[in-house]
């Protein structure tokens, strides 16, 4: 089941994305067995997040506005870091405003070697400033990569939006400037109704799109995306089993992470593997490798 990226081998190309399994301190039985975990999004300050209702859902989708609720990078250093596990890599998952929010992330935290990488959050549809704004435009993604390439050797994964804006300049943009992969895609632009108050149902007034209703539209980009840029994909966007993990495969993804199914199932992610390993065995497939891109034109 092993994949690798660069010069990291990865147990299998399942990946606990950021936002749904918290900073990796519980369930370590599930964490040990995935191929990497990536942390909630960490903030230069601490922040509470956005307003009540947060998480509205149904059986095919989540609507969330959690709103970067984290504790920030003091007590992430000093609380978090010393607990996080060591037993799979641990990707951080970073916030900011602006050039000078990620530099104060990156320099600490550059260098550790409790950390396996970063994974720079230019994409968070549930914040005033920052976030998807930053990944909406290349000239943004590519000075922030650049940034982040400057102050760490470590990996760096660079997770985009596909809303309003062009994916494919974007990921061109933080190949060039030094990305080692894009993660495609964080939660779609949502708005979720509550008809007798005639306002929007969440606190924060939109919010942002995930699970299984999201699948179709993010294959479609990671099947674009990986046919254009020479470093990998990983993907992000409606995983609920083993079979959605294939397709995420064959359409070209090197690393698939598994979001708001954590939240339904933390254990989830161990019946996914089972689930892909006996996939694997009724088509013939002896490693992920075989299949990654293989996807046939019609
Ligand atoms: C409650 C919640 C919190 C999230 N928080 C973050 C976050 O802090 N940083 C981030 O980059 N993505 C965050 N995401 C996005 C997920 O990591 C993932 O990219 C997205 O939910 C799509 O995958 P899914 O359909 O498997 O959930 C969050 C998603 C949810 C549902």
């Amino acid at each position: 089941m092993n994949v690798k990226l660069g010069k990291t081998t990865f147990r299998n190309p399942l990946v606990l994305a950021s936002g749904t399994f918290g900073y990796g301190l519980t369930f370590p039985e599930v964490i040990e067995k995935v191929g990497a975990l990536v942390t909630k999004g960490i903030t230069v300050e601490e922040r509470i997040g956005n307003p009540p209702p947060r998480i509205w859902d149904s059986a095919e989708t989540v609507v969330n506005s959690v709103g970067l609720e984290n504790v920030g990078l003091q007590r992430f250093q000093t609380e978090i870091l010393p607990m996080i596990p060591t037993s799979t890599p641990v990707y951080v998952n970073l916030a900011g405003v602006d050039l000078g929010d990620f530099k104060s992330i990156l320099q600490p935290l550059g260098q550790d070697q409790r950390i396996a990488g970063f994974e720079l959050n230019l994409s968070c549809p549930n914040v005033k400033e920052g976030g998807a704004a930053l990944g909406q435009s290349s000239r943004k993604v590519s000075e922030v990569t650049a940034l982040a390439r400057s102050l760490t050797v470590k990996p760096i994964w660079v997770k985009l939006t596909s809303n309003f804006c062009d994916v494919r300049e974007i990921s061109k943009a933080a190949a060039d400037a030094g990305a080692d992969a894009v993660v495609l895609v964080n939660t779609l632009n949502a708005l979720v109704i509550d008809v007798e108050k005639r306002k929007p149902f969440l606190g924060a007034g939109s919010g942002g799109l995930s699970g299984p209703a999201v699948k179709p539209h993010v294959l479609y980009i990671v099947r674009e995306i990986s046919r254009i840029i020479d470093i990998p994909v990983i993907a992000s966007g409606g995983v609920v089993s083993g079979l959605d993990v294939f397709e995420y495969l064959l359409a070209g993804a090197r690393l698939v992470q598994l979001g708001s199914i954590n939240l339904v199932d933390p254990g989830a992610a161990l019946r996914i593997l089972e689930e892909l390993k006996d996939l694997f065995r009724r088509e013939g497939v002896n490693s992920p490798t075989e299949i990654i891109g293989r996807l046939e034109d019609r």
